[in-house]
């Protein structure tokens, strides 16, 4: 089990309020993901579930219990941090066993979730190490195999992966949501990288200075983002935004078109301008658009190929049944 609700919390520091007034639930079994900007307050958060903050005003419910006022160690949540906070003098195997042994479980039975969680993270052959002689991800894994063995409710990731180069941010990002898969337990995961959310989540927490812009499938995020600040932070490269006359045809104060909406030729298309920077990816071109008269730049996505240089003046036609439309609030319309 692991259904959480959040009701009404808020949280201040001092005279700043953190979190303003806030609601929200997560279904038993779902990933979700906590995504926004550096000091939006992801982390508070998550560390007000987990009772490691308390809350200023507002109520936490897990499992239809009131755990307001419940310590950490009794909400049945595990939380896995960015820095994974392993005793370097012990083995992995004492390491992935700590909190049972803090629990005075029997023996037998710490033995037994021990092998088990080890199994399903492949540190099997390497219990008997101290965490010194493992690599980062290996490491990482020693963190999530210590929360698996409490058989938490909730498991609860603050950034988990910000430590590790590119390469294998992916390959763990694959999996914790194969152990998603595996375990089918809840899972709560803050980040500030959209990819991640993108990739990992069934639900995304759009949060903003404390607030939620938007809840919803990555897919619901993607085709139809609530407001401007949604809609330019989910997706890669941006959205495009573009206001005046061209937004008024739409009846709107700007629109939004994603790079990946545009079609690019050489002659005979909507808009005119010329190629400034290009990123060739092998798969994909993203190329860097000026003098469209519509923005500094619009960024369009062609394919991986494509016979287009810097300085050449091309054309840009964007698909009208997924262009954008937000009013003077920066607010969708429908
Ligand atoms: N213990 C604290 N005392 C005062 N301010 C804090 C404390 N912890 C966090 N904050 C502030 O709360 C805001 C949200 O922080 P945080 O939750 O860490 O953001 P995020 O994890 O999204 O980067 C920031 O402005 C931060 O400075
Ligand atoms: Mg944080």
């Amino acid at each position: 089990m692991g259904h959480i609700v959040l009701n009404q919390i808020t949280k201040r520091f001092g005279d700043v309020e953190v979190i303003p007034p806030l609601d929200l639930t997560i279904e038993d079994g779902e990933f979700t993901v906590f995504v926004g900007p550096s000091g939006c307050g992801k982390s508070t958060l998550l560390r007000l579930i987990a009772g490691l903050e308390d809350v200023s005003s507002g109520q936490i419910q897990i499992d239809g219990q009131d755990a307001t006022e419940v310590p950490p160690a009794k909400r049945g949540l595990a939380m896995v941090f960015q820095s994974y906070a392993l005793y370097p003098h012990m083995s992995v195997r004492k390491n992935i066993a700590f909190p049972l042994r803090m629990a005075k479980l029997e023996k037998a039975e710490q033995d037994k979730r021990v092998e088990q969680a080890a199994a399903v993270l492949n540190l099997t052959d390497y219990l008997d190490r101290r965490p010194g002689q493992l690599s980062g991800g290996q490491r990482q894994r020693v963190a999530i195999g210590r929360a698996i063995v409490r058989e938490p409710a909730a498991f609860l990731f603050d950034e988990p992966l910000s430590n590790l180069d590119a390469a294998l941010r992916v390959g763990m990002r694959l999996e914790i949501s194969e152990l998603h898969e595996r375990l089918k337990t809840t899972m709560i995961y803050v980040t500030h990288d959209q990819v991640e959310a993108m990739t990992m989540a069934d639900k995304i927490v759009v949060l903003k200075a404390g607030n939620i812009e938007q809840v919803g499938s990555p897919l619901d995020l993607y085709k139809a983002p609530r407001n401007l600040f949604v809609a330019g932070f989910i997706g890669s490269p941006k959205m495009n935004f573009i206001t005046g006359a061209e937004a008024k045809k739409h009846d709107a104060q700007t629109i939004g078109i994603r790079p990946e909406h545009i079609a690019v030729s050489k002659e005979g298309g909507l808009w005119e301008g010329v190629i400034g920077v290009s990123e060739h990816l092998g798969s994909d071109t993203f190329f860097h658009v000026h003098q469209t008269g519509l923005a500094d730049t619009i960024t369009v996505r062609a394919g991986g190929e494509v016979n287009f240089h810097h300085g050449d003046r091309i054309f840009l036609t964007p698909r009208d049944d997924v262009l954008h439309r937000f009013d003077m609030q920066g607010l969708r319309i429908a």
